[in-house]
């Protein structure tokens, strides 16, 4: 179902041909049942009404293979849609590695987005077509959502973590973006526009944005100036764990378990240290939980993600 449904939104993006037949799917289940409901209570009133001759003798039969038949269909029905759905919303969840990231911030009432090359918007979202963008959400304040209808996806913006989101946009255009949690006296109003563009033309846009420091470039200078380089920079002399290389290795910790240092691990160690101490360090970090904001927490992940890849910043 690809193209204009009329009374949906434009399908542009790689999934949400798929999300207007998971939908069809569940309307004709609804109008399916809600016919039969309602056409056997039809026809049971008339053939029962009062003073029709309709054979009332014979009550007590009981057949459990109906019983049985009609549990079994219905559950296996709403089983599929079920795994239907939740096959789907899996896939939304799993962004494929060549996927770009871009960071979205939340607040009241405004999206703030920055892209990899360092370039800002505000309540606007531009994109390549047919490449795959993965978002990380993350808020200032309160819960917000970010929310295109056109790419049939929505994913709530929560305080204190980052929320991911995928999506490959599929035709060329300017589509809605809304806020779709109740955030305060303007969420009506946060909302924006995402322009997808030709690959050549999104490249032209970045370049017009102007020269300036890449997100990881940005993190470097915040990573000295918060300190962070004192104790893991290569000269110091204090055990710290190195973050050369660290970003999407999985991490022993001093509890026995292991995580992936993804942007969640590095942002949650920033910002409670002592909850997941890497294995074989002295818990000695302190928290910076109220000293930085999400735009510079992001800019760090940055940085340290591009420690150990092509991408690195000279420090
Ligand atoms: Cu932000 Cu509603």
């Amino acid at each position: 179902m690809e193209g204009k449904v009329p009374f949906l939104p434009a399908t542009a993006s790689a999934h949400a041909g798929e999300m207007n037949w998971l939908f069809a799917g569940l309307v004709a289940t609804s109008v399916f049942i809600l016919l039969l409901v309602f056409g056997l209570m039809i026809v049971f009133c008339v053939r029962y009404r009062k003073g029709s001759g309709a054979d009332r003798g014979d009550r007590m039969t009981k057949t459990w293979r109906v019983e049985v038949a009609w549990t079994a269909a219905t559950f296996v029905l709403f089983m599929g849609l079920y795994a239907w759905g939740a096959n789907l919303y899996i896939d939304l969840h799993r962004p494929p590695a060549d996927a770009t990231d871009i960071y979205v911030v939340g607040k009241q009432w405004m999206w703030k987005v920055e892209h990899p090359g360092g370039q800002k918007e505000i309540d606007a979202l531009h994109v390549p077509v047919g490449r795959p963008v993965r978002l990380v959400l993350s808020s200032e304040d309160v819960i917000h959502d970010f929310a295109i209808p056109a790419f049939r996806i929505r994913q709530d913006a929560v305080p204190g973590r980052y929320e991911t989101l995928w999506f490959t946009p599929t035709a060329v255009g300017d589509y809605h973006l809304f806020c779709a949690e109740f955030c305060g006296t303007d969420h009506a109003r946060m909302g924006g526009t995402i322009t997808v563009m030709e690959p050549g033309d999104f490249q032209r846009w970045l370049d017009q944005q102007g020269a300036m420091e890449t997100l990881a470039q940005e993190g470097a200078a915040l990573f000295r100036q918060y300190g962070c380089s004192g104790c893991h920079g290569a000269a110091s002399t204090v055990h710290a764990p190195p973050l050369d290389g660290l970003f999407g290795r999985p991490v022993p910790l001093a509890s026995g378990e292991t995580v992936v240092a993804d942007d969640r691990y590095i942002r949650d160690s920033i910002l409670m240290p002592k909850a997941q101490v890497a294995a074989g360090y002295p818990p000695i970090m302190p928290s910076f939980a109220g000293q930085i904001g999400e735009d510079d927490l992001l800019k760090i992940v940055a940085y340290i993600k591009s420690l150990g890849t092509k991408e690195r910043p000279a420090r």
